[in-house]
């Protein structure tokens, strides 16, 4: 029987380079964790995400595995995971591993035998093709990271397929032996206590081997959603995620509200939920030569419908994963808020909105604080989309200035997740008393878990509210859902109403003081939860201001 644990759960990613130092070699690391376990006990979540720990050349952080079953050195070793997930245990929490498996790193000893020749075992475990008559590759797919997504490699004369940087050559699922070992990996980390999988591109993992050219050339549109996407991922629902009763969330960058249950009905058993990239696109002008790094200002009444469009569509068909923020995200409240002075009732307003919706709430690291953007100059960021992408389009084709592209990134790039985590005002953040492996955001000496739980306007306390009505209400969990004021620029409101009561939530995400539309009937019900001091719901709606009303 399958268990549903994760339906009633909120979930934090922990992205364990920039988390907590236990050895001051100035990298995050597993025995951090473990010494932060009471603080995310505290906070009240269910289960931990880690991003990838695994063995690692780490080109781009740990997402380019060497080995599936070892724990990088950088991290610890396997006994410190085991302890971990032990620890975890202990206190009731669930381990969430990530999976990567559409890709591995060039130095996995599968890709290094595979590109010794084209008639090993390995041989298939990649995708190779010849190059065309002229030399030029095989098709004109792009990379993610810029460029061609193929390789030629000297010693096999053939190039080879990688939708990320050349170091991530992507696996062959059309070979059952890939497949197998896959699995077999799977069942690996089962026996070693791991509860679920968030599954890294999952929707790539299928690839159409006619090779079609994209309408452009480098363009990325070809990789999602092949044509065996769907009986690949029920093939490894029944191998291992249902027998071993693991949670998947799987990231699914072009599912839509309306074709998202053919990934997580679970008649269909395939996945239990799915990462929506369709409401990280407010801000973004479609279709730009220069990708994701030209921007508009967000579209709220886009956010709102797309959100909306999903608790519709997945109502009884499927289970929603809420998020805002991850490791290849902004920071919301300097993204699509304000993160100087709002600080306090934006994260919280964001907050509100997001987890008063149905589904399961992923909080990503630092996000609890507040923690706001890095704007860093070129040479300070670390992360190869941001370079590969600026090193393409400012360098080679130039078609977008170092100053446009500088300032998207300030917005956009992953590298504002990705600095270290904030704990006190001491130097380094208190993160590692070492050389840290990236920049720390100055505004730590302001913004850090020790300020703010000083602070009366503390966020993480304001966290812990909200998770601790995601486990005690089932109105939260079960009630139905429905968008208020579709077309207001400023104001996010919806009801969630089951047969017992029904509640309001209400969130102005702007920097205007508004009349409030509710306040007639908000006035006189219980308030649940609320951002402003007084708790009291009045005639005007503060700037970011945020409740619950029992209406
Ligand atoms: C996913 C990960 C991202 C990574 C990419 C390639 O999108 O979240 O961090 O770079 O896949 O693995
Ligand atoms: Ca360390």
């Amino acid at each position: 029987m399958r268990s549903d644990w994760w339906k009633e759960a909120v979930i934090y990613q922990i992205y364990p380079k920039s988390f907590y130092d236990s050895n001051d070699d100035g990298i995050g690391d597993l025995k951090g964790i473990i010494e932060k376990l009471p603080y995310l006990v505290d906070l009240g979540v269910d289960a931990l995400w880690l991003s990838p720990v695994y063995l690692s050349p780490q080109i781009d952080n740990g997402y380019d595995i060497a080995d599936y079953r070892k724990i990088d050195p950088i991290f610890g070793d396997n006994e410190d995971l085991y302890a971990l997930i032990a620890a975890a245990h202990d206190k009731g929490l669930k381990i969430i591993m990530d999976f990567v498996a559409n890709h591995t790193s060039d130095q996995h000893l599968w890709f290094q035998e595979s590109r010794k020749s084209k008639d090993n075992f390995f041989s298939d475990f990649y995708i190779w093709q010849d190059a065309k008559p002229d030399g030029s590759p095989p098709n004109n797919w792009g990379s993610s990271f810029g460029g061609s997504a193929w390789t030629f490699d000297e010693r096999r004369k053939q190039y080879y397929l990688h939708y990320y940087a050349k170091e991530q050559p992507d696996l062959n699922w059309e070979n059952p032996f890939v497949r197998e070992y896959i699995y077999d990996m799977m069942r690996f980390w089962k026996a070693k206590g791991v509860d679920g999988w968030r599954m890294d591109v999952i929707t790539s993992i299928s690839k159409d081997w006619q090779f079609p050219d994209n309408p452009r050339s480098n363009t990325t549109e070809n990789q999602q959603n092949g044509p065996r996407m769907h009986e690949f991922i029920h093939e490894l629902n029944q191998a291992v995620l249902a027998p071993f009763d693991m949670m998947s969330v799987g990231e699914s960058p072009a599912a839509k509200a309306h074709d998202a249950y053919t990934l997580v009905d679970p008649k269909r058993e395939e996945l239990d939920m799915i990462f929506t990239f369709e409401h990280m696109h407010i801000d973004r002008k479609k279709g730009d030569v220069n990708g994701r790094w030209v921007l508009k200002k967000r579209d709220l009444v886009a956010l709102k419908e797309i959100l909306s469009n999903w608790q519709h569509e997945l109502k009884d068909k499927g289970w929603n994963a809420l998020y805002f923020e991850n490791h290849d995200r902004a920071r919301v409240i300097s993204r699509w808020g304000n993160d100087t002075n709002h600080r306090y009732e934006c994260a919280t307003a964001f907050a509100t909105v997001l987890h008063g919706l149905q589904g399961t709430p992923f909080i990503y690291q630092g996000e609890e604080i507040g923690m706001t953007n890095a704007d860093f100059e070129i040479t300070d960021y670390e992360d190869i989309e941001l370079l590969g992408n600026y090193d393409y389009y400012v360098k080679q084709q130039q078609t977008i200035s170092h100053e446009d592209f500088l300032q998207a990134a300030h917005k956009v790039s992953r590298d504002n997740a990705r600095t270290p985590m904030q704990w006190t005002a001491e130097k380094n953040a208190g993160f590692t008393k070492g050389v840290p492996w990236f920049k720390l955001n100055p505004a730590y000496s302001k913004i850090n878990v020790a300020n703010d739980l000083k602070s009366d306007h503390s966020i993480y306390r304001y966290y812990q509210k909200l998770i601790a009505l995601r486990h005690n209400e089932t109105i939260l969990k079960e009630g139905t859902y429905e968008l208020l004021l579709p077309t207001d620029e400023q104001i996010f409101a919806y009801l969630r109403k089951d047969n017992q009561k029904q509640w309001r939530i209400v969130a102005n995400l702007s920097e205007n003081t508004i009349e409030n539309p509710f306040a007639a009937s908000d006035q006189k019900a219980q308030v649940i939860l609320s951002n402003q001091k007084n708790q009291l719901v009045s005639d005007y709606l503060q700037p970011y201001e945020a409740y619950i009303v029992e209406a």
